[in-house]
């Protein structure tokens, strides 16, 4: 049996009065999207996963292995926030390179590799420009171009095109599912903080509703249809 891509086990931590935990498990290859209340806790559980925040109790593993300990960089991941996911002062080009490396120097290959990742989101040409000339949604296809440069088998993104509009946010979604499409054989597991529930239901696997701290539901995308869970259907106004 292979694995989990993801395994939370008991993960606890606490701001004052408030204590939160976490027991999740995602398979490879799984999408899940994460919804909840503001407040609920769906950044602190990426947080903790992506090791900015340390747990005061349980056990985090990635692909198998127990990350509780391990600093952000070497949990085999990529992060993309709700902005602020770019450098101000590099280009384009050298902020996708920065998936690859933090070295002045690019070989050619490496070069290539930058330039297909770009393209790859749509963004050919743009190389040169500063994130200050591109807008929202450029600057967003640019950080999920840095991370699937990265190809790390596990993706948290946390609410990543609430900023946008309807039309672009879908569009964004779907340039995600081709890209994790692409990635395959290799399975990409992605866990998706999302406000809209109908980006969990058009593109994820299962989904995990958050509230108070607790995962109150959890299960295939179908669930939103009719939840038995009451605050999960207060949440969709059920
Ligand atoms: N660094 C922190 N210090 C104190 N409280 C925090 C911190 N980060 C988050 N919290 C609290 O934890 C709760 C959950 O926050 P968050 O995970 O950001 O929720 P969500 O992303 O679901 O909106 C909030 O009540 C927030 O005030
Ligand atoms: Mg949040």
């Amino acid at each position: 049996m292979t694995a989990p891509a993801l395994h939370l086990d008991g993960v606890a931590t606490r701001f004052g009065a408030e204590e939160m935990i976490f027991d999740l498990s995602v398979s490879p290859g799984e999408w899940l999207a994460v919804i909840g209340p503001s407040g609920a806790g769906k950044s602190t559980l990426l947080d903790l996963v992506a090791g900015f925040l340390a747990p005061d109790a349980g056990r985090i593993l990635i692909d198998g292995i127990d990350r509780t300990q391990s600093a952000p960089a070497e949990r085999r991941l990529s992060m993309v926030f709700q902005d602020n996911n770019l450098f101000p002062h590099l280009d384009v080009f050298q902020n996708v390179a920065l998936g690859i490396t933090s070295r002045r120097r690019l070989s050619d290959g490496d070069r290539d590799r930058v330039e297909a990742s770009l393209a790859a989101v749509g963004l050919e040409g743009f190389g040169a420009r500063r994130p200050a000339e591109m807008s929202g949604g450029e600057r967003q296809r640019v950080a999920l171009a840095r991370a699937f440069l990265r190809e790390r088998p596990l993706l948290l993104l946390d609410e990543p095109f609430a900023a946008l509009g309807p039309a672009l946010r879908r569009n964004m979604l779907a340039l995600l599912a081709s890209l994790k499409a692409a990635r395959a054989p290799a399975p990409m597991t992605i866990v998706l903080v999302t406000h809209n529930p109908e980006d969990a239901r058009r593109h994820a696997d299962r989904v995990a509703f958050l509230d108070k701290g607790r995962i109150a539901a959890i299960g295939p995308a179908a669930m939103l249809d009719d939840p038995a869970d009451p605050a999960l259907r207060a949440y969709l106004g059920l």
